[in-house]
């Protein structure tokens, strides 16, 4: 269902801006040695999935502490695909290497629901971070805080609905808007539909509909 005034044609806005984002999965390349404190910056690409601290419960994906060295779809509070259960072994950072470059030919079928990176550099970058989360790690690159640069309210929300609208496109064009809850409801709805936005739990969701609607709201 397409909100009105939402102008057609986005389908293929939808795969260019994408395709910007990430770049088409080009075949593994050599591991390069990576930077972790450019991958710590990188991974907020991978934080409105992954949580990365130790003890942090799974998001829409699995906690990624101590991922380096681990089993294949080993955390125990999430629930993996058949598909990526069924690879077996442990996380290498040549596996890992593979997985990033296109996660759906690495597990065809895989829920991770990220095109994948073609840039080696910036891979081995996200690799040297993941390699530093863990305990006694020689320096663990901190996860800097985000921006969200101005007139992105402090409140319930902010983090959430920043990291994942951030995620594919500018806040600007999220700040823009003035919409009745209704239409933030429905534009929500459209973002999953059609422009392939991860479902959210009930109680993300109507956190960051909350947000939406306090803080670029309009009456219905
Ligand atoms: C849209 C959500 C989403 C994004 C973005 C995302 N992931 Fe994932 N990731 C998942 C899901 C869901 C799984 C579990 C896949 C399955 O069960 O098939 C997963 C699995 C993984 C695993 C395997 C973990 C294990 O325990 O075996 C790694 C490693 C991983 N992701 C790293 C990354 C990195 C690095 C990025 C950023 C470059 C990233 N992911 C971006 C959702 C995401
Ligand atoms: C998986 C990627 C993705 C995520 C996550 C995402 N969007 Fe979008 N969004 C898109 C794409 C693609 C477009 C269309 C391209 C464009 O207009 O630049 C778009 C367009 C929009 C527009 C403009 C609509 C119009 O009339 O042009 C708004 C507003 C918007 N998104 C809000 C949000 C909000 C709010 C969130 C977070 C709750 C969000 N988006 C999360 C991909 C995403």
């Amino acid at each position: 269902m397409r909100p009105v005034g939402f102008s057609g044609g986005m389908a293929a806005v939808a795969a260019t801006l994408l395709a910007a984002c990430w770049g088409d999965p080009a075949p593994a390349a050599e591991v390069v040695q990576g930077d972790a404190a450019s991958g710590a910056q990188a991974f907020l690409l991978c934080s409105a999935c992954h949580n990365a601290k130790p003890g942090g419960g799974a998001l829409i994906g699995p906690n990624l502490w101590n991922v380096v060295g681990r089993g294949i779809a080993a955390a125990e509070d999430f629930d993996y695909s058949a598909e990526l259960k069924a690879v077996g072994g442990n996380w290498t950072t040549t596996l890992l290497d593979r997985f990033l470059t296109s996660p759906n030919d690495f597990a065809p079928g895989t829920r991770m629901g990220f095109a994948g990176m073609a840039d080696a550099n910036e891979r081995a970058n996200i690799i040297a971070y993941l390699e530093s989360l863990k305990d006694g790690a020689a320096e663990t690159a901190a996860a800097p805080a985000m921006d969200y640069g101005a007139d992105w309210p402090a409140g319930p929300g902010q983090a959430e609905a920043g990291r994942l609208c951030n995620s594919c496109h500018s806040l600007t064009l999220v700040k823009q808007q003035q919409l009745s809850r209704k239409t933030w409801d429905q534009l929500l709805e459209w973002m999953v539909e059609e422009q392939g936005m991860a479902e959210q739990s009930p109680a993300t969701r109507e956190l960051i509909l909350g947000y939406l609607t306090e803080h670029f709201g309009v009456p219905e």
